[in-house]
């Protein structure tokens, strides 16, 4: 085995904080034409309430965390931390139409995307859907699946190389762009059609893991694998080898087999694993 790619990797799922869960799934259910899947209840340490949501077969975790507190847009140019869920919709104009019937918060509008924000104020990018493929990944009256994750880091080439080293991201220089609202050099990574949005900041100020926990915004980006077992020796064997934050793999959950567990990036940002297959038991 050579690569990160043996051991089956997929996007899996992006993690969220909102300050009041119900309001949160009923926002992805009006705003994208998602549903609500699997409700792990309590049982996620010390949030109280974690539930998916899902369109086709990408799923959002929503986490409500009453008393956290809101990290503004240009926050997350300062800090290592994740900046936003990307979506994208193959009827982008009608979803814009639907959007703005509704009242959807749009923060920026440009060509064929704009970021709009939930009703705790966290950022979602929203774009045309590049992929020309019919995939089954989409889903909703608009055809959506989630296609990114943005996060600021020290450096996008060693980053991306940690990236492709553990989970077989691939690097595509000629998707680079500068960010036209902070001036950041934006470097692209591409695992099976989900983007790595990588914003470099040399001086962006450590995350922490206070901030992982209580900050209301996106929160965490997790990839499902089919041979987690495999990819931990593998893990072990690379130049990237990064330390196992918290592994609870070895925790059943009574849904979703075992949990995941947690691993710090390069950026020192953590990344999160599961077993592919656990969260497709929320059929619909
Ligand atoms: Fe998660």
């Amino acid at each position: 085995m050579s690569s990160a790619l043996d051991y089956g990797m997929r996007f899996g799922h992006t993690g969220v904080h909102g300050y009041n869960l119900k309001e949160a799934i009923q926002w992805h259910i009006d705003t994208f034409d998602m549903h609500a899947a699997l409700d792990l209840g309590h049982n996620h340490g010390h949030s109280p309430m974690v539930q998916f949501v899902k369109v086709g077969d990408s799923r959002i975790e929503l986490y409500e965390v009453k008393n956290g507190y809101p990290v503004s847009l240009h926050d997350m140019e300062q800090y290592i931390c994740a900046k936003w869920t990307g979506l994208a919709v193959v009827e982008y104009d009608e979803w814009l139409k639907h959007a703005k019937e509704i009242g959807t918060k749009i923060i920026f509008e440009g060509d064929g995307m704009c970021m709009v924000n939930d009703p705790s104020g966290v950022p979602y990018k929203v774009k045309r859907d590049w992929l020309k493929e019919d995939t089954i990944y989409r889903g909703g009256k608009w055809g959506t699946r989630v296609e990114s994750f943005a996060m600021t880091v020290y450096n996008i080439e060693e980053t991306a190389f940690w990236y492709g080293e553990m989970f077989g991201f691939k690097r595509l220089p000629e998707e680079d762009y500068v960010c036209p609202k902070c001036g950041q050099k934006v470097g692209i990574i591409d695992l099976d059609n989900f983007r790595m949005e990588l914003f470099e900041n040399p001086d962006a100020k450590p995350f922490t893991l206070m901030d992982f926990e209580y900050f209301v915004g996106c929160k965490h980006l997790d990839i499902y694998m089919k041979d987690r077992a495999g990819w931990t020796e593998y893990m072990q064997t690379l130049k990237s080898q990064a330390p196992v934050i918290v592994s609870m793999a070895n925790r059943q959950h009574p849904e979703l087999g075992p949990l995941p567990h947690y691993v710090l990036d390069n950026n020192n940002y953590l990344m999160e694993m599961s077993d592919d297959g656990a969260y497709d038991r929320d059929k619909k």
